[in-house]
């Protein structure tokens, strides 16, 4: 059985479905316009129980999810997605013992699941321009015990990267084209890079720049989510969605000397394709 312990999150949820995110601490209390709830109400008992306010009002005590705690983090800037966050950890590949950096830290939301998805024995060096984003992360990375697994600095990643070797980059900057020599220095060979990009004409400028560094394996894609209504009897997509959050972008570290091989390939399949499309035209002229 899994019992709430001191210094945990947990997920309340009312009867009207309204989430909230708690710390409980020995002693205290959570203060809500739903009445008060004793911490001790809750430590050293299940998850997956329902307790009551001293008002009466029920909530049904549950564990968060690493995505309740990205809905719920205090942010200062715009954090990155669930649904991206997902596709990212799994694209940059990465696991227990990867070492890996992300810029801008901002508000701590991806290096939350980077941090969780390489701990205990990787690293997350995760680099902010600004004091006052680089506090507000602490501050959510350190309530859920993530320090240890992280390095924060202060740096404007023009100035590089002190790392080198790492097995993946990942950079949520606006102008993220504009790093790419930093980004090679600092990665591995056969190493991971990702970015995030609201715009199109961003994304352009960092395929230039990937195309023109040693990158292969060059992807950009969406993720789109639609949810559907969970009735059985009338089952169909919900009215809304999440339209657009940003568009990821992959590639893959790949020597100068070896790239050629990767573009020989790549104008070989051209031809090749080429040589397809003759073929069919000619039959087409035939009959
Ligand atoms: C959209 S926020 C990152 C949000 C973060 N991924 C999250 O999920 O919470 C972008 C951050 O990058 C930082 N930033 C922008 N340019 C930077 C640079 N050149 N070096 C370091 N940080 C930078 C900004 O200050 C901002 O905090």
């Amino acid at each position: 059985m899994s019992l709430v312990q001191a210094g945990e999150p947990v997920l309340l949820i009312s009867e009207e479905g309204k989430r909230y995110l708690i710390f409980v601490q020995d002693g205290g209390e959570w203060h809500t316009n739903r009445g008060r709830l004793p911490y001790d109400d809750l430590i050293g008992k299940a998850y997956g129980r329902v307790v009551a306010s001293h008002m009466g009002q029920k909530f049904l005590v549950l564990r968060p999810t690493t995505s309740d705690l990205t809905r719920n983090l205090k942010r200062t800037t715009q954090i990155v997605y669930p649904k991206d966050a997902a596709r990212l950890v799994m694209e940059l590949d990465l696991w227990d013992g990867r070492r890996m950096i992300e810029a801008g830290t901002g508000s701590g939301g991806l290096t939350l699941s980077f941090t969780r998805a390489v701990m205990p024995n990787g690293r997350v060096y995760s680099y902010e321009a600004r004091d006052e984003h680089q506090k507000v992360a602490r501050h959510n990375l350190d309530r859920l015990g993530l320090l240890p697994y992280i390095d924060l600095k202060i740096r404007d990643i023009g100035e590089g990267f002190d790392e080198r070797e790492v097995d993946a980059v990942f950079l949520d900057v606006r102008n993220a084209a504009d790093y790419i020599p930093q980004v090679e220095q600092a990665l591995i060979e056969s190493g991971m890079f990702g970015a995030l990009l609201p715009t199109t004409n961003q994304v352009s400028a960092l395929l230039r720049a990937l195309e023109n560094g040693d990158f292969v394996e060059i992807r950009v894609e969406e993720i789109l989510i639609r949810p559907w209504k969970p009735v059985p009897a009338r089952l169909r997509p919900s009215d809304r969605m999440i339209a657009h959050t940003g568009f990821l972008v992959f590639a893959r570290k790949l020597d100068a000397q070896y790239r050629s091989f990767w573009m020989d390939k790549r104008q070989r399949r051209r031809a090749v394709e080429f040589g397809n499309a003759r073929k069919q035209s000619d039959r087409d002229k035939t009959f």
